[in-house]
């Protein structure tokens, strides 16, 4: 069984991560992991907090002479700025005079007011911290894990801003991935790119935040990862809750998942023909349903949009009350971001690498990657050796009452 757990606080030593259920012998450094750490604190809208931190997860466990063993992988991100909070976020019980950086001013739309009735805490510092999204530096960490994985299987996961604020990008048939790396606002459209920059600092300037959408697109998932059989094991719903767990995410749709409800059913459904190309002997000739069908990828690219809300936090703070005295304030201000969307891009990348290593090993399993190659190129094969069966009835020969 693939997992992993994270463990951590914002203003905390660092964080711990455990990814478990990798095959053995899989490539894996530090470097490579590296690269999508960067990518997560890149992004025009990121607050200072991204100067301080130059994430690096240290692999403590579960790899040798730079291959998977097989044991569970742990690993170890330092946060730089812990060295401003050691009183504020001490272990050990501190003196009457210690600096607990204490926050009672609730925050709209953080976790603050249900955290503190929950747990029954007194600081809202004891919620926030873990409740913040620099848990999600350890997801990209497994997430760059999971990525390697999967392209020893020539899978590879992209992502782009698809729009912020009402700032909508006009999305080209055929995305230059590198051009998206370049855009500091993960955007394929030049103009909209532009637009969104302008947006951003306006938002900056009048104390506010800004949300929007992000695609993440899988490439070359074979077909039948999945199942069609129960709740839990459909490959979309499985995308969905995965996604909707990244900080600030408040939908999530599969494909023209929206857009498709404003369509009749013969301009939404994906025709499928014959096809002598790679993997499948059958393909769309679309891709509206975004990969998925009946909770299984049918082999066309996997394509999730995922909406975030504005950051909760602003410099101009909404009236709130206060925990210490029951009374009406402004909200409590840290410093904070003003748009998270290209960011949540690369959490988005690593959230579908993980969710898709989880099928991928339930299809193929294997305790060496060689292992899991083998079943791999076992099912390919038979998809390749995909014969019709001329002597059954085609379903469009058979009675009428024979249909569901
Ligand atoms: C990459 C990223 C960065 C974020 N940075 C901030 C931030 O600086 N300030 C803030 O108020 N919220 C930030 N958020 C969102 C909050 O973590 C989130 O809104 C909050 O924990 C409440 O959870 P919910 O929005 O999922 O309900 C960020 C989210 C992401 C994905």
């Amino acid at each position: 069984m693939f997992r992993y757990f994270t463990a951590g606080e914002s203003h905390g030593k660092g964080l711990t991560v455990i990814v478990e259920g990798l095959p053995a012998g899989i490539p894996v450094s530090e470097n490579y992991i590296l690269n999508d750490m960067g990518r997560r604190q890149q992004g025009y809208g990121r607050g200072p907090r991204q100067q301080i931190e130059q994430d690096r997860a240290e692999i403590l466990s579960g790899v040798r002479h730079g291959y998977t063993l097989g044991s569970p992988i742990g690993m170890w991100i330092e946060n730089r700025d812990f060295a401003n909070w050691t009183e504020a976020m001490a272990i050990d019980p501190v003196g009457e005079d210690a600096k607990i950086r204490r926050v009672t001013r609730l925050r709209p739309g953080h976790a603050d007011f249900p955290g503190i009735m929950k747990y029954g805490h007194h600081d809202v510092r004891n919620i926030l911290e873990r409740a913040s999204a620099r848990e999600t530096a350890a997801r990209v960490a497994a997430g760059a894990l999971a990525r390697r994985f999967l392209e020893e299987f020539g899978i590879s996961i992209h992502s782009h801003v698809v729009s912020i604020g009402d700032v909508k990008a006009n999305v080209p048939d055929k995305i230059d991935w590198n051009g998206v790396e370049s855009s500091p606002v993960r955007c394929a459209d030049k103009q909209a790119e532009a637009d969104m920059i302008k947006h951003i600092d306006k938002a900056r300037d009048t104390g506010n935040t800004a949300g929007g959408v992000f695609e993440v697109v899988a490439e070359n998932v074979p077909v039948g990862l999945g199942s069609h059989i129960h709740w839990d094991r459909k490959l979309d719903g499985l995308i969905g809750q995965a996604m909707m767990s990244i900080n600030a995410v408040k939908g999530v749709e599969i494909g023209h998942g929206f857009a498709n409800t404003e369509k009749p059913g013969s301009e939404v459904h994906d025709i499928i023909e014959p096809w002598s190309g790679d993997r499948r002997p059958f393909h769309h000739i679309t891709n509206k349903a975004g990969g998925i069908e009946g909770g299984m990828s049918n082999g066309e690219p996997v394509v999730a949009r995922v909406a975030l809300k504005p950051i909760s936090t602003l410099s101009k703070p909404l009236p709130s009350v206060d925990l210490a005295t029951g009374k009406r304030v402004k909200a409590h201000y840290e410093r904070s971001d003003i748009c998270q969307v290209p960011p949540a891009c690369v959490i988005g990348e690593s959230t579908m690498a993980l969710v898709l290593v989880g099928v991928f090993l339930e299809k193929f399993g294997g305790d060496h990657l060689q292992e899991t190659l083998y079943n791999f190129n076992g099912f390919l094969d038979g998809l390749k050796q995909f014969k019709p069966l001329e002597e059954t009835p085609s379903s469009d020969e058979r009675p009428p009452d024979d249909a569901v």
